[in-house]
């Protein structure tokens, strides 16, 4: 598969946005790279947040190795329940990963700045190809809990300059949000994931900022708006990797189900544990991801 190249503006390939703005992470995410290499992480092509109650997929890699996120000097510390914050390295059928184990959230007090800079530094590590995970609730009457959405798009309910903290320059007024989703590889995700035995389906995520679930009027304008999931994440992420040029799959599982006319408790225990639960599929995602990848980006010439 021809790698894509990381000039500043591009055309991208089929998924809706015809042209964006590139980036490249900032002086000090090439920094924290160095310092994570010189710690004993690895350069990587494929980099994965894992997100609530998903950090446990850390221990499924071969000659894995961690660090607090906070020792990189650039990540900052999580507050959020099922967030480890740390960064890990290893391989997954040979192929070197990098993983953040756990995020920041907006909700956490954190400015969009700080929600890009785990991403920036996968990208200062050499990822091209990163998978995205979360939890979140199904808005869709028909879906279970433990199932998995790979996400075709996005709804930005929060609507911030997610992209503006790379180099070199904000995005300008009318830049295409770059959200981009790669159909190919979600795809092939999402077959990996039916392979696996999971049950799967791709949607749209409605991002809200938290950090209460949503109420039942909410839960039924979501339905209406055509969101197939709701969560709190991952659209910071999404635009900013986008902005880079990488190759973005993003998983969301869905930890309870919105009826809103039979509302359920839901709290932050119940989606760490059912989050969890899913780790089978992702990891079978995951698998998928790597076969192909080809070897991590070079550093910029300004690290
Ligand atoms: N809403 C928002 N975020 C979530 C939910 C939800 O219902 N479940 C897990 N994360």
């Amino acid at each position: 598969m021809p790698q894509r190249d990381h000039s500043e503006t591009d055309v991208l390939p089929p998924c809706g946005r015809p042209t964006v703005r590139r980036g490249r992470p900032r002086a000090e995410a090439a920094v924290a790279a160095e310092r994570v290499v010189a710690a004993g992480g690895r350069r990587a092509t494929v980099g994965v947040v894992l997100g609530t109650g998903m950090g446990g997929l850390v221990e499924r890699l071969a000659d894995a190795w961690t660090m607090p996120g906070v020792e990189t000097g650039w990540l900052a510390r999580s507050t959020a329940t099922g967030h480890a914050g740390r960064i890990a390295s290893g391989t997954v059928d040979g192929v070197p990963v990098v993983m953040l184990q756990g995020r920041v959230h907006g909700y956490e007090g954190f400015p969009p700045e700080m929600l890009t800079r785990g991403v920036e530094l996968l990208a200062a590590l050499g990822v091209r190809r990163l998978l995205v995970t979360n939890a979140s609730g199904g808005l869709r009457p028909t879906m279970t809990s433990g199932e998995l959405v790979i996400l075709s798009d996005h709804i930005d309910l929060v609507r911030k300059p997610w992209g503006d903290a790379l180099e070199p320059c904000p995005a300008a007024a009318g830049d295409i949000h770059a959200a981009c989703y790669d159909p190919a590889l979600g795809e092939r995700a999402f077959v990996a994931a039916r392979r696996a035995g999971v049950i799967a389906r791709r949607g749209v995520y409605a991002f809200l900022s938290g950090p209460s679930y949503e109420t039942r009027a909410e839960y039924r304008m979501l339905r209406r708006i055509e969101a197939d999931v709701v969560g709190m994440s991952t659209v910071p992420e999404i635009v900013a990797a986008g902005r880079l040029g990488l190759e973005v799959v993003a998983c969301s599982v869905v930890t309870n189900v919105a009826r809103p006319d039979a509302p359920e408790h839901t709290d932050a225990e119940d989606v760490c544990r059912l989050a969890a639960d899913a780790a089978d599929g992702v990891w079978a995602i995951l698998r998928e991801l790597v076969q192909d990848a080809g070897p991590p980006a070079a550093p910029a010439a300004n690290d």
